[in-house]
């Protein structure tokens, strides 16, 4: 399948960064609407999205140890209702701002039950699934290597998290999961282990 071609990401939206803060929370209803193209590219740009180069290197959007980049951004979409966002996992590619498609099968379920039944993430139309190449950055930092992949997917979560208070969108940040199981759902390499999920969706207006 060709890949799928995201809007340009927006840099300047209509929320303060200290409104986003402040306004922060995690939340975990979602709208029946799907999320749009557009939430979809601003959200993985502020993942992983490319920012600026530096001595000839692309930087991303969140800060890396030695600019070593280990994680790699899923998108899990259940329900996106669009022709160009079809049911299915999505592997975001920085460098092109493209999602590619990873896996037809249907991975809502397994997801789902990996992460305890839990309704965030069963509710959720689109779920971030933050995975780690942890050697990329031992190999750098053989002591303190796994300590800053760690620190770096919250990095990475918070930017998610503000950007989509910003837009309106709801998300929750999830740790409960069990390994094995969410790999298995999402047949990663065994290179790659997964360590956060970040459900999101459209805000409903009514309660
Ligand atoms: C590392 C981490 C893991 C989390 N895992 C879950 C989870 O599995 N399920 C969930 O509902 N919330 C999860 N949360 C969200 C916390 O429950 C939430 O951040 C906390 O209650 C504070 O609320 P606030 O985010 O609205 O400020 C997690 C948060 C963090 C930082």
């Amino acid at each position: 399948m060709a890949p799928i071609e995201l809007p340009e990401p927006d840099p300047d939206g209509q929320t303060s960064v200290e409104r986003a803060i402040a306004m922060r929370a995690s939340r975990r209803t979602f709208a029946r609407t799907p999320v749009t193209i557009e939430d979809v590219s601003q959200v993985l740009w502020a993942a992983q999205g490319l920012t600026h180069v530096r001595d000839g290197v692309e930087m991303r959007a969140a800060p890396s140890a030695g600019a070593t980049y280990p994680l790699v951004v899923f998108l899990e979409v259940t329900s996106g209702g669009r022709a160009d966002l079809d049911r299915g996992l999505y592997r975001y590619d920085p460098g092109r701002h493209v999602l590619e498609s990873e896996l037809d099968a249907p991975v809502h379920d397994g997801l789902t039950q990996a992460a305890l039944g839990q309704e965030v993430v069963r509710d959720a139309p689109t779920t971030i699934v933050l995975a780690a190449n942890y050697e990329r950055t031992r190999r750098q930092y053989p002591k303190h290597g796994d300590r800053y992949v760690h620190m770096e997917a919250g990095h990475v979560a918070e930017n998610v998290h503000l950007v989509c208070e910003s837009r309106g969108l709801n998300t929750c940040p999830v740790g409960a999961f069990t390994d094995a199981d969410v790999a298995d759902a999402l047949e990663l390499p065994a290179r790659l282990e997964p360590l956060y999920l970040l459900p999101f969706g459209r805000r409903a207006t009514r309660k």
